[in-house]
């Protein structure tokens, strides 16, 4: 059974969505370890809850970027991660992990990429003005929010959408595609 190592930030919602479609069986994987760059993130309450293996790491405890890299690195390597998720990491991601994980990382961003890369990608297709958008899972490379492309959905923009509307709508293709996503770079793994 491969093993994925979860990367969060905040709620959580794509780490628990995935971790639900494991156990009805829909993703063949296991969450070996959850890690969080804040421990403020509310999404660690459920791994928890669920008795998957926590970790937070902050990076204001490390001298340098790297350090705390390698240290995610090892935590990683220690829990046999096969596949690295990040799911609502908002963080970028730097040398150690992309040497480490080469190929090995995936990501989810709420845009149809290379549309509206980086903070914000629901207000920003709000404010250009497009009428769809959608999420996009993708493999993480040195470049933010541009490695080769997994999986997309669309979502329509609506008139009177704000950007709660519009990202909860995102957030519902998010948790249908993300899974799926994953399961594809895991039959493509080494
Ligand atoms: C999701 O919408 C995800 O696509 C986005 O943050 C949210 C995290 O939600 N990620 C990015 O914007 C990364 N650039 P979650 O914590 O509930 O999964």
């Amino acid at each position: 059974m491969p093993n994925l190592g979860v990367l969060i930030s905040g709620r959580g919602s794509n780490m628990t969505s995935i971790h639900q479609r494991i156990q009805s069986n829909e993703l063949n994987a296991t969450i070996a370890v959850v890690i969080s760059n804040k421990a403020s993130a509310t999404g660690l309450a459920y791994a928890r809850d669920q008795g998957i293996p926590v970790q937070v790491f902050e990076p204001s405890e490390f001298e340098t970027n790297d350090d705390y890299e390698s240290a995610l690195v090892a935590c990683l390597v220690a829990h046999k991660v096969d596949l690295v998720v990040l799911a609502g990491y908002m963080k970028l991601v730097g040398d150690p992990m992309l040497t480490a994980f080469a190929g090995r990382m995936v990501n989810i961003h709420p845009s149809l990429l290379p549309s509206f890369k980086g903070l914000n990608a629901q207000q920003q297709a709000l404010d250009y003005g497009v009428k769809v958008s959608g999420c996009t899972a993708h493999y993480v490379v040195k470049e933010m929010d541009a490695g080769p492309i997994i999986m997309q959905a669309a979502v329509a923009v609506q008139d009177d959408d704000t950007v709660e509307s519009l990202s909860d709508r995102i957030l519902f293709q998010e948790h249908q595609i993300y899974f799926l996503a994953i399961q594809i770079a895991l039959t493509h793994l080494d």
